[in-house]
């Protein structure tokens, strides 16, 4: 990958995970659904904002039928997770005996999931499921079952395909890490 460094804000980020890499990444990711849900409906629940390049480019390789649904949740501030998540808009889908899937950009410490999850199994649903492009493994120890899981990544901070750093670089289409100080 030859794109030049970005800059965003105050920071410095180089190109980390292609986007060629991450179509793959997709594609495997609905295929597995493909399988597990054949002849069946699914609600992919896409958490605002970071999630909405992944569900896109994810519906699109789908053959089972889906319905799509956001929220917004909300647990970073700048580079940091608050660990206090913040639910800004719900489903208006039912959920109630359907099966769901939550779907992120990245899961780091895993406590936006962890309450997301506890509200969401609160509607009743038939099987909640948790898909995710990004997963920074190290921190997040395994504190719940990821059914579908993309790429994993070090403990680093990162930007583009929708993740952003304090609002911007959500647009880029290939994945950038922040630059190591030299
Ligand atoms: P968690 O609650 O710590 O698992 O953080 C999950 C949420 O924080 C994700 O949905 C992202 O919106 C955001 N996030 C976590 N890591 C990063 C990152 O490296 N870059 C941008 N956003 C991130
Ligand atoms: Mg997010």
């Amino acid at each position: 990958m030859n794109e030049p460094e970005i800059q965003l804000h105050d920071k410095t980020f180089v190109p980390y995970i292609h986007r060629e890499e991450i179509s793959q990444a997709i594609k495997k990711l609905a295929n597995r659904i493909n399988e597990d849900f054949e002849g069946q409906e699914v609600i992919l629940l896409g958490i605002l904002d970071g999630a909405f390049m992944v569900l896109s480019d994810l519906v699109k390789n789908l053959s089972v039928n889906c319905y799509i649904d956001f929220v917004k949740f909300k647990s970073y501030v700048g580079q940091q997770s608050t660990g206090k998540g913040k639910q800004l808009l719900g489903a208006s889908l039912d959920l109630k005996d359907k099966n769901v899937i939550i779907v992120e950009d990245i899961i780091d410490t895993g406590h936006t999931l962890t309450e997301l999850r506890a509200v969401l199994a609160g509607f009743q649903p038939k099987s909640l499921g948790v898909l995710t492009l990004l997963i920074k493994e190290e921190v997040f120890k395994n504190k719940f079952p990821v059914n579908y899981s993309g790429i994993s990544i070090d403990n680093k901070f990162v930007v583009g395909y929708g993740m952003d750093y304090d609002g911007l670089g959500r647009h880029i289409p290939d994945i950038y890490v922040l630059k190591d100080p030299s």
